[in-house]
């Protein structure tokens, strides 16, 4: 059966965010708590922004969190912008002993897909989608009528740098991180990502791509400067995706053991 209410949090690489999510109808039943996330990271350090949530929320119940990574049987195998310390970490039962809740770890942008599909841009929408999630990284998600194909790191397709012309990860280079890093005028950012959008549609022939994430906020700023041949639209649950999603997803598992 599912449960009704889930804290749904979302790690990012600047922050940790988190609501109480009525999950039947995707809206937030809290305020949106933002915890900084503790630098250097560490899974002390991420246990810790969690538990503040939790606390901060009174919250005992279901957690279903978002990590930026590939995420095997609730066990964190990649985190290229968290890095190694949580590597080979079952990240689900780490937050269920740290705050005594059950919990569930979906990747990040699996859960911010799963929120659009749900509640936003994707609802009743059958074929392929392709929730992509551009911030600290570019996080995809990818759904066959609906189905989730988990794990996808098509931000780590390599495209060419023009600048050095050597072949780099697409995120490294068409980000939002790398649009403040390079410090890239938004439409330059627009040229180069609008590039990377016509790979990933040449790759995987999408119905609908789904833009979310950081850059979602402030369309006006790149928006019409993409063109792709496939319907594109903007995320409608803005930063609330990842956290509804996770949440969504938490209720539907049976999650790690609390303390
Ligand atoms: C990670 C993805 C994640 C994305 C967005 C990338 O660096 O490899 O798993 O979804 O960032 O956070």
């Amino acid at each position: 059966m599912q449960m009704k209410k889930v804290l749904g949090i979302d790690i990012g690489g600047s922050g940790v965010k988190g609501a109480v999510v009525d999950v039947k109808s995707g809206k937030f039943l809290s305020d949106r708590i933002r915890v900084p996330t503790p630098k250097p990271y560490s899974l002390e350090g991420l246990l810790g922004a969690i538990d503040e949530i939790v606390k901060t929320l009174n919250w005992s119940g279901k957690i279903g969190c978002g990590f930026p990574g590939v995420v095997r049987a609730q066990t964190i195998e990649t985190a290229l912008n968290l890095g190694s310390p949580f590597f080979g970490v079952n990240l689900a039962e780490e937050i269920g002993k740290r705050c005594a809740c059950e919990a569930w770890v979906i990747n990040d942008a699996d859960a911010a897909g799963i929120g659009e599909m749900q509640f936003g841009a994707g609802r009743k929408k059958d074929g392929t989608v392709l929730m992509l999630t551009v911030g600290t990284g570019i996080g995809a998600a990818l759904f066959t009528n609906g189905h989730l194909v988990p794990n996808m790191e098509f931000g780590s397709i390599k495209m060419k740098d023009k600048k050095s012309g050597k072949m780099m990860i697409a995120e490294a280079i068409c980000s939002d991180a790398a649009r403040k890093k390079y410090d890239l005028k938004w439409e330059e950012w627009a040229e180069r990502f609008n590039k990377y959008l016509n790979y990933v549609q040449y790759l995987l022939n999408p119905d609908l791509i789904i833009l979310g994430g950081g850059v979602s906020s402030k369309p006006e700023k790149f928006f019409s400067h993409l063109n792709v041949k496939c319907d594109l639209v903007l995320a409608e649950l803005e930063n609330r995706a990842g956290i509804v999603g996770a949440a969504v997803e938490a209720s539907r598992h049976g999650g790690a053991k609390s303390k």
